[in-house]
């Protein structure tokens, strides 16, 4: 079979089946065609994208600034490795680090790689800056994380579908409560900790919005005990939670009910998805030169890491997200969305609550954690041309792309509303 031939969602769903892992659980719907918060399946059927990839697509599909930067530095020079200087890296290196306020950037591919590069990092500086005794380094992180599903990765989650049948895992791995400032400040009690690895939201674990004063805390916390406070921005970073970064308390935002919270410039920022605009994995590990410095030639590395295409491609999607104001509509939206469901909630009995901030939401569905509820709805979803997907049991997280209109929006509110009221289990 040509891979140009047109094929049936059944037949493309069958392939898959047939010869790759089955390492996922996708939704039954095949995708062919997208442009900003839609989405075409094969036999034509248009869908609003409510997942954007988890959260990749923030600047919507095939973007055509960040589709045009692809292809014109595809025609000119893809891949040198770092073996040899391109032309495209220090101009990208200069550009994302004065964006976000860090000295330096260390370019990977993927939001896994850009997580376990910064725990290298930590660790390494832990010993050369901290003077903690060699092989004794420890990370702290919380319970229910989502940072990937590498050996070391999973080592620090506990999730069972994560771990089971993966081990030895990786040792020095330190586990407390989210969102748990006690829990934080007995952990760093201990002198070999050498930084507290933590999402601003943990995402996956179903959108879960820390106590508001909860990460300036960890942050004073971690700066008094010499550790390093590194964020995890991979899902919530780019404009989604309504600021550039969750740990934002400034932004470029004109929003005058903005609720300035404080700011938490962590030590370490780890970005990943929307940095492409999904266009491309790229990946991202921000810190300052004493940070930074303790890396050297030959100590990490990644052959298509910081390669030129990444660069123009990053390049134009942060533009982007400066240009159209991304941010700002996320933090509005977000706010008539989270209003729009608190009005479905008085009306059934079938969702008991929403939360989120920005365009990073869920719904939490009354019923138990292993029915199959949240999926069932999902499926009646995508029917009324809506697509999202349970996060964990009977939460629906909802993550539109960020160029959504208030129009559009409002459409959306108005199928999840129509589903959820007809739904019957
Ligand atoms: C917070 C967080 N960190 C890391 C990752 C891993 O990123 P990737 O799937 O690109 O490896 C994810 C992916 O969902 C994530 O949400």
């Amino acid at each position: 079979m040509s891979v140009l031939e047109k094929m049936s969602s059944k037949e493309a769903i069958a392939l898959e089946e047939k010869y790759g892992a089955h390492n996922y659980h996708p939704l039954p719907v095949v995708l062919s065609k997208g442009e900003g918060v839609y989405v075409w399946d094969v036999e034509g059927k248009k869908y609003y994208d409510f997942l954007s990839a988890y959260s990749a697509v923030n600047q919507g599909h095939c973007h055509p600034k960040i589709v045009g930067a692809l292809k014109s530095q595809a025609e000119e020079l893809t891949l040198t490795s770092r073996a040899f200087y391109n032309d495209m890296l220090g101009k990208y290196e200069k550009y994302v680090t004065e964006y976000f306020g860090f000295d330096k950037v260390l370019p990977m591919n993927t939001g896994a790689e850009a997580v376990e590069t910064a725990i290298k990092l930590a660790r390494k500086w832990g010993y050369e800056k901290k003077g903690i005794h060699a092989n004794q380094a420890k990370i702290i992180v919380c319970e229910n994380n989502f940072h990937g599903r590498t050996v070391t990765i999973i080592s620090a989650s506990n999730d069972p579908v994560a771990t089971e049948n993966f081990g030895p895992f990786t040792p020095g791995i330190v586990s407390i409560r989210y969102n748990d400032i006690q829990a934080l400040e007995e952990a760093l009690e201990d002198e070999n900790v050498a930084a507290f690895l933590v999402e601003p939201i943990q995402g996956e674990a179903g959108v879960f919005v820390p106590d508001e004063n909860y990460l300036s805390e960890a942050l004073q916390l971690c700066k008094s005990k010499n550790v390093l406070f590194i964020a995890d921005e991979v899902q919530t970073g780019i404009a989604r939670t309504g600021r550039l970064l969750a740990t934002c308390g400034n932004c470029s935002c004109t929003d005058k009910s903005c609720s300035g919270v404080p700011e938490v410039k962590p030590d370490v920022l780890i970005l990943g998805k929307a940095i492409s605009g999904g266009v491309f994995p790229v990946s991202a590990v921000l810190a300052n030169n004493d940070i930074m410095e303790v890396i050297r030639p030959g100590n990490h590395g990644s052959t298509f890491g910081g390669n030129p295409l990444a660069c123009a491609v990053a390049i134009a999607a942060l533009e982007v997200v400066k240009e159209e104001k991304l941010a700002e509509n996320a933090d509005r939206l977000g706010k008539i969305f989270r209003s729009e469901m608190e009005n479905l909630i008085k009306q059934t009995d079938l969702v008991l609550k929403v939360r989120g901030k920005g365009l990073l939401n869920a719904i939490l569905i009354n019923d138990s954690e292993d029915s199959s509820t949240a999926w069932d709805i999902c499926m009646a979803l995508k029917e009324n041309g809506l697509l999202a997907k349970p996060t964990h049991g009977n939460i629906i997280r909802f993550a539109p792309p960020l160029v959504m209109t208030e129009e559009q929006l409002m459409e959306c509110v108005s199928i999840i509303s129509k589903t959820i009221k007809e739904f019957k289990k």
